[in-house]
């Protein structure tokens, strides 16, 4: 009987690990791909995503490592008689399942929305109490991407409601990529690497480089520097499979170019994930290239998953370094001030160890270290001798180091 016992409880103890854990290794990198919110809040239809997906094809997007191609809110339309979820019929007609094979047709992923309050933060039809549904709904259509928000949530508990629709999709059977949009209310990175594979960290990003909107006292969304600052202490959270997510980017969407490559730069540096925001079908060639820099998607893409951290300030430059692989690093500047200035580079000063990961960056004489400025302001050279640059205001130099 007492063994029988063991044994029942044994398995149920499994089954409970296995189902309560996500999809393993579907995020080893920041993800990377487009979405339809900062751009066209919900002005979004099937033409324009298709437009959308073709265009990260033949701009060289889908090269450059961008794969997901994710409708945010207001896709739904009503549930039916059974309470499965159904697309909105006049802007979706020929249905999810006929958008997303057009997708992977592509070669691309697909990625959708839902919020885990009754209605989503646009009024939608909202996943609560249908999560399990929703969930074969989506494995039904081939999803492969989950962004699951937070509004009308009353008295939700957080961490249950969004395991409880980790679990549905575990479930449901198809390996979907689950990124929470909690936007950091209740510390998601302490509780969600074995739910999710990336969380907001934050409220939402604005168009803008140093700001905070209001929106009249009702909420707030933030400029670039407000949340790079509110990373501050989250590092040690970040890694393969588990990545803060600072929000989608706002590249090509109207701040300056030098404003541009520093937000792309920063968000490379932390290991964010990469989902453009920006109308793909009509870029300038100066915000393709800031999309597409191989040197920062690599330091992005960096198989340790290693986030940066800010190792000093001196008159509003900051010096923030990101340990990489094969013993590489990326160490960048960051201007925050209205004024230019002079960085000059001093390459011994960075002879230190990253205390999260104890990884010792030496250079000296018999440690040599190539650099490339991956915006091309400097010349390449190694640290042999030290270099100096001219840094606009709220803009970036960033290195490349190779070991020799
Ligand atoms: C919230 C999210 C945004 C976006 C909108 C859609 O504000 O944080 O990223 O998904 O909802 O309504």
């Amino acid at each position: 009987m007492r063994m029988k016992f063991a044994l029942i409880s044994f398995f149920l103890t499994l089954f409970l690990v296995v189902f309560s854990q996500k999809y393993n290794n579907l995020a080893p990198t920041p993800p990377m791909g487009w979405n339809s919110w900062n751009k066209f809040s919900c002005a979004i239809d099937e033409k324009s995503i298709r437009e959308i997906a073709d265009a990260m094809v033949a701009s060289g997007m889908k090269a450059a490592g961008y794969e997901y191609i994710n409708i945010d809110d207001c896709w739904q339309g009503e549930r039916d008689s059974l309470g499965f979820i159904t697309a909105d019929r006049l802007k979706f007609s020929s249905g999810i399942k006929a958008l997303a094979d057009y997708i992977h047709a592509k070669g691309l992923k697909f990625g959708i929305y839902s919020c885990a309050g009754d209605k989503t933060c646009a009024g939608r039809a909202g996943s609560r109490g249908y999560e399990y549904q929703d969930a074969i709904m989506y494995a039904k259509w081939g999803v492969d991407f989950l962004k699951f928000d937070w509004c009308n949530t009353s008295n939700l508990n957080a961490q249950g409601a969004y395991q409880t629709m980790s679990e549905a999709l575990k479930r449901a059977g198809r390996p979907i990529v689950f990124s929470t949009c909690e936007w950091g209310k209740n510390k998601p990175w302490q509780w969600s690497k074995n739910m999710a594979h990336l969380w907001r960290t934050t409220g939402d990003i604005t168009n803008c480089f140093d700001c905070v909107d209001e929106h009249g006292g009702k909420f707030k969304t933030y400029g670039v520097l407000q949340i790079l600052d509110m990373q501050q202490g989250l590092r040690n959270y970040a890694g393969p499979n588990q990545w803060n997510d600072m929000d989608m980017l706002e590249v090509g969407n109207g701040m300056s170019l030098n404003e541009q490559r520093a937000h792309f730069t920063m968000w490379c540096m932390m290991s964010s994930p990469l989902i453009a925001g920006n109308d793909l079908r009509n870029m300038s060639n100066e915000t393709l290239k800031i999309l597409t820099n191989k040197e920062l998607i690599s330091i992005n893409q960096d198989s340790l998953g290693i986030s940066a951290f800010k190792f000093e300030c001196t008159d509003s430059v900051e010096t923030w370094i990101k340990p990489l692989s094969k013993d590489d690093w990326a160490i960048c500047f960051l201007n925050r001030s209205a004024k230019i200035r002079l960085v000059a580079v001093d390459w011994k000063r960075f002879n230190l160890t990253d205390s999260l990961t104890n990884r010792e960056l030496k250079i000296s004489s018999s440690s040599v270290y190539k650099f490339t400025e991956v915006w091309e302001q400097i010349k390449e050279g190694d640290t042999r001798k030290n270099t100096c640059a001219f840094l606009p205001s709220r803009d970036v130099l960033c290195f490349r180091l190779r070991k020799q």
